[in-house]
């Protein structure tokens, strides 16, 4: 491997000349980032400077609206996923997404852990319930939440509250093994205790897989991530280390987004 074929590899996604646009509205200008895997980044800066649609462009969740126009390269783990020949569904499959509302189906909590798992098994593949128990238990112990639901599996989702049903929502993700996980403000919706619950269990998922992980939450982005991204208006300002871009920012801008001066 050539180093620069060496560098690719540890990179879990790559962007080159990423632009996109709302009708004619441009959202994203000349982005290129390179997010690097098993670490968590943080994307952080003011309201519609273009975060959750970063996020969105790299699960491909824009282009349900028709009048998006993406151009540039998004590679994900390798694949540049806006080329045509790329199947929605392997993309998906190595990325999961988390919203700022926990969005469980109105399912029970058995059945959300399994849906994605099922939607990705191969049709005429029979998995049987001890296998479904193996991974409920394992995924649910993986998001810290087997003890307070082991004996309730069966109630709907939604009696939980939002703090457990945020964790189901990343539990549910786990079984169809993604390498990447989106998160889009997941505490924003929470109460201080919930969000430092929820907060610790992203540090347990460091390392099992690459985050990125949007927040308004200044403290949170310092504690809970090892990059850093700042964007303001459609283009990325600052990317580096977090301890760097919280002590030592190399641009005001981004200087004073973190003092609260703006956003
Ligand atoms: N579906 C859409 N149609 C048209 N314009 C949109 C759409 N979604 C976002 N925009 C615009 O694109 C820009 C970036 O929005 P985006 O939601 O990505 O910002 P953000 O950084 O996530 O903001 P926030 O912190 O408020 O969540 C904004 O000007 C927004 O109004
Ligand atoms: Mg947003």
């Amino acid at each position: 491997m050539d180093n620069a074929t060496s560098l690719q590899a540890d990179l879990a996604v790559r962007t080159r000349d990423l632009n996109l646009w709302y009708g004619t509205f441009q959202a994203l200008f000349d982005v290129d980032l390179d997010i690097k895997q098993g670490i968590i980044t943080s994307l952080i800066g003011p309201s519609g400077c273009g975060k959750s649609t970063f996020l969105r462009a790299i699960n491909r969740i824009n282009e349900r609206l028709g009048y998006v126009r993406t151009t540039g390269t998004i590679d994900v783990c390798g694949h540049n996923i806006l080329d045509e020949s790329v199947e929605l569904v392997q993309v998906r499959k190595q990325i999961g997404m988390v919203f700022q509302r926990p969005n469980p189906l109105p399912l029970s909590i058995r059945d959300n852990v399994l849906c994605g798992h099922r939607l990705h098994t191969p049709k005429g593949e029979r998995v049987s319930r001890e296998d479904h128990d193996d991974i409920v238990e394992e995924v649910l112990k993986q998001v810290l939440l087997w003890d307070a639901v082991k004996d309730i599996l069966k109630r709907p989702a939604i009696s939980l509250s939002l703090e457990q049903q945020q964790k189901l929502c990343i539990a549910r993700l786990l079984p169809v093994k993604p390498t990447l996980l989106l998160m889009d403000e997941p505490c924003s919706a929470l109460d201080p205790a919930a969000t430092a619950a929820v907060e610790e269990l992203i540090w347990e998922l460091k390392g099992k897989f690459t985050i990125v992980i949007v927040t308004h939450n200044m403290a949170q982005a310092r504690r809970a991530s090892d990059e850093c991204i700042f964007m303001l208006m459609g283009k990325v300002v600052e990317h580096g280390p977090t301890d760097q871009t919280f002590v030592t920012p190399q641009h005001k801008e981004t200087a004073d987004y973190i003092e609260g001066r703006y956003g």
